[in-house]
């Protein structure tokens, strides 16, 4: 009987359990393996901090958030002494196979440990949506859907009060989350980190609206948009920058040119909670499902993706080798809507 290994590391995001639950499941009823799971992601694997996971472990998570293993942003390569950090753990379980559900960081962790001998398949995820190699993300729906409510709420006091509301929604580097919560929410302008923005210009397009007798506007800025002002970054406690805010320097800059009254909501962790959308959990699963097949296979160096209708495997490599941003094509169809 084969043992897979599965842990969870790096942010969180809506439908980790889903893959859990389903990674559990298939091992379980198709392919008569056993399931460890890797408590707090690479750190489980570093301290032995491993629990057999059964069927019923997972029941009933499917529609959870958050994760059941914890998550935690510590590097074997970076924390420890890599491979050596982790080799007892994966002998005391017998661990063939590693199922690593994790974003572009947590990927490339995963490819050193390839390249040092462990069998290792991959699951992208992140509410960034900006992994390579694959075309959608899970987590990223349900974050475009808490953003496009959002914005459908704060239009409404918008109009109520003429006003303009910046609405700043995550991404890191990349403004997939602002593009299609953009366009599903009918925004006025986006401001994405992969075009660089010219204020002045959203400030005449605001005002063009307003004098065509719409008095209010949503703008959806990306968290990680040049701020007009350099700031030194916070850094968590990994070193990682912690991103949030710049929309409240580009307020004032806003009601400055256009005269209009100018608010701010920051959406956050909001955007990271609770229960997966469908589309969310059923890519999930169908990842799961697959990466607990390429396991049972003894497949490594792989990572499980949508492309069009199909997960597919692909090189892990080619995962790595870049962080996908918002296509050109996308933003111009949002850019016929601004104003
Ligand atoms: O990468 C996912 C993400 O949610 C980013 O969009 C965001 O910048 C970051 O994580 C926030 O991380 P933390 O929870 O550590 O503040």
């Amino acid at each position: 009987m084969s043992v897979i290994g599965v842990l969870t590391a790096g942010g969180d995001c809506p439908g980790l359990n889903a893959v859990i639950r389903a990674v559990v499941s298939r091992a379980h009823e198709v392919h008569d393996s056993e399931v460890v799971g890797i408590m707090n992601g690479w750190e489980g694997l570093m301290d032995g901090n491993v629990r057999l996971l059964e069927r019923r472990d997972v029941r009933g998570i499917l529609v959870r958030g958050g994760t059941i293993l914890g998550t935690s942003r510590k590097d074997p390569y970076v924390h420890g002494d890599g491979f050596a950090s982790v080799s007892k753990t994966l002998v005391a379980n017998a661990i063939d196979t590693l199922v690593v559900i994790g974003g572009d960081g947590t990927l490339r962790t995963a490819l050193k440990l390839v390249e040092d001998g462990v069998k290792v398949i991959g699951v992208p995820k992140t509410i960034d949506n900006d992994i390579a190699a694959t075309d959608f993300t899970f987590g990223f729906d349900t974050a475009v859907q808490v953003v496009t409510d959002a914005i459908d709420r704060l239009t409404t006091t918008a109009e109520a009060h003429n006003r303009v509301i910046l609405v700043e929604v995550m991404g890191r580097t990349k403004g997939w989350i602002a593009t299609y919560a953009g366009i599903a929410g009918g925004a006025e302008a986006i401001l994405i980190p992969e075009i660089p923005y010219d204020l002045a210009e959203v400030a005449a397009i605001i005002q063009r609206r307003h004098r065509r007798g719409k008095n209010y506007s949503i703008v959806v800025v990306a968290e990680g948009v040049e701020p007009p002002e350099k700031t030194k970054l916070a850094k968590d406690a990994f070193g990682f920058d912690r991103l949030g805010g710049v929309a409240y320097q580009l307020a004032p800059v806003i009601e400055g040119l256009t005269g209009f009254e100018t608010r701010v909501t920051v959406l956050g962790h909001l955007q990271r909670g609770g229960t997966p959308t469908a589309f969310d959990r059923v890519l999930a699963t169908r990842l799961g499902a697959k990466a607990a097949d390429l396991a049972a296979e003894g497949a490594s160096g792989i990572m499980v993706a949508l492309r069009g209708a199909a997960i597919v495997p692909v090189p892990l490599e080619e995962a790595c080798a870049d962080i996908r941003g918002v296509d050109a094509e996308l933003y111009d169809v949002a850019r016929t809507f601004f104003g």
